[in-house]
């Protein structure tokens, strides 16, 4: 997508949307974050505290945050994950409640999954899926793809981890 194209707003405000984006904020924000790319100071906290993560599960070879990671060719969604430590950052829209629910199933299985998403708290992935991980609120907005401009809409960082015992697992620990 190059930065002259016309977005339509429902596509353009995704994560949030068209309530709190007119078209024109989300053509200028847009412009610069394409991709909603992951801070590299933000990932980079969260890696020290919840990873080290070994795979992207959602990314391009440009974007990848791990040496590790999974294409929209490959389908991060159809791949085995677990026992995998992980970092999801998902496309935003609709199908954000297919990755929680990925998520959240991958850790059933043994994964850990750090999932940054929009605070999206009135939704059904939310409701189903992020209030049984470990939840924290970003305060102030992220800047994604390292832009200038402060993202429209709060994101929060969901962790789901357990161990054998279906207890949460502290972040020091080892898978
Ligand atoms: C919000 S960006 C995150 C980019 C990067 N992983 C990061 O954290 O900065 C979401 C990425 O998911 C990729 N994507 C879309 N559908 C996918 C799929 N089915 N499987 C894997 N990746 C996918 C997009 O190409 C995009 O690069």
């Amino acid at each position: 997508m190059t930065t002259q194209e016309t977005i339509a707003p429902t596509t353009a405000c995704g994560p949030y949307g068209p309530a709190l984006c007119s078209p024109s904020q989300s053509v200028n924000f847009l412009s610069k974050t394409v991709e909603w790319a992951t801070p590299q100071d933000f990932f980079d906290a969260a890696n020290a505290e919840f990873g080290p993560f070994t795979v992207d599960v959602c990314a391009t070879p440009t974007n990848a945050k791990c040496a590790e990671f999974f294409t929209a060719e490959q389908d991060g969604l159809r791949q085995e994950w677990a026992p995998r430590r992980c970092w999801m950052n998902p496309p935003y829209g609709r199908v954000i409640g297919q990755w929680m629910r990925k998520a959240y199933e991958e850790s059933k299985r043994g994964a850990t999954v750090a999932c940054l998403v929009p605070a999206r708290t009135d939704t059904r992935w939310w409701h189903e899926y992020a209030v049984h991980g470990k939840i924290r609120f970003i305060r102030g907005r992220l800047k994604f793809g390292n832009g200038k401009a402060n993202a429209p809409f709060p994101s929060a960082l969901v962790v789901f981890t357990e161990n054998a015992n279906g207890q949460p697992r502290l972040a020091q620990e080892k898978p």
